[in-house]
């Protein structure tokens, strides 16, 4: 069974409310928003003032995946909105120990996240100090790209390192995500898949139920 984080950047904003009680009645585990700045990333989506309206209807894990310059300038503000859990960029942040802290010390989960082209190596010395591990399938910035199957080899090397830890971070992948890609990116280490454009179509209902089947 695979836990699925519906990401809402692909959902039909105009029916935000109903398609997220969609997905949270079909059983998703997390709901994983996207925020861009047009600094970190080319593209600006959404921020705080979203994330605490779709609060108050909504009691899915949100999974707040940030793809902002320099974030520690807005973890209380993300966390006053609702965040269950902060993803950080690993490349975004000059301090990521210090980011990772305040993420922890403001009381809830954390993640950290790689590009495409940033090796696992770099994550080793966080690996023990997050709860989370996002591994980027695509360039970040754009919902509906296609999968980068150099993923496959990189989550392999990052399940090899933490199946050595007693208490692993869950591992996270994003990005061109379909049912047709999901079985092999579970067996390659992963526990959480994001998927937006795949999900976020025809009967969404029935899409998520066939992502938790897999
Ligand atoms: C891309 C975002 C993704 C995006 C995934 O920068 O981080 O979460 O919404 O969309 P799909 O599933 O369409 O690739
Ligand atoms: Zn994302």
């Amino acid at each position: 069974m695979a836990k699925i984080s519906p990401s809402i950047l692909a959902a039909d904003f105009n029916r935000l409310g109903e398609q997220i009680s969609i997905v949270e009645k079909a059983g998703a585990d997390y709901l994983h928003i996207d925020v861009m700045d047009g600094l970190f990333v080319p593209s600006i989506s959404y921020g705080m003032p979203l994330i605490k309206s779709i609060r108050k209807e909504s009691s899915l894990f949100f999974d707040v995946h940030l793809m902002i310059h320099e974030p520690i300038r807005y973890i209380d503000e993300f966390v006053n909105s609702g965040a269950d859990l902060i993803t950080i960029h690993y490349e975004a942040c000059e301090n990521v120990q210090e980011t990772l802290d305040k993420i922890k010390s403001s009381g809830v989960k954390s993640g950290l996240s790689i590009k495409p082209n940033t090796p696992v190596s770099v994550l080793e010395p966080y690996l023990d100090k997050v709860d989370l591990i996002l591994v980027m399938s695509v360039e970040p910035g754009f919902g509906g790209q296609k999968f980068i199957e150099s993923t496959y080899s990189k989550l392999r090397e990052l399940k090899k390192l933490t199946d050595k830890m007693d208490n692993p971070p869950e591992i996270e992948v994003d990005g061109g995500i379909t049912l047709d890609n999901a079985a092999d990116v579970l067996a390659a280490g992963a526990d959480v898949l994001v998927a937006g454009s795949s999900l976020f179509r025809d009967n969404i209902e029935e899409k998520v139920k066939r992502f938790i089947e897999i």
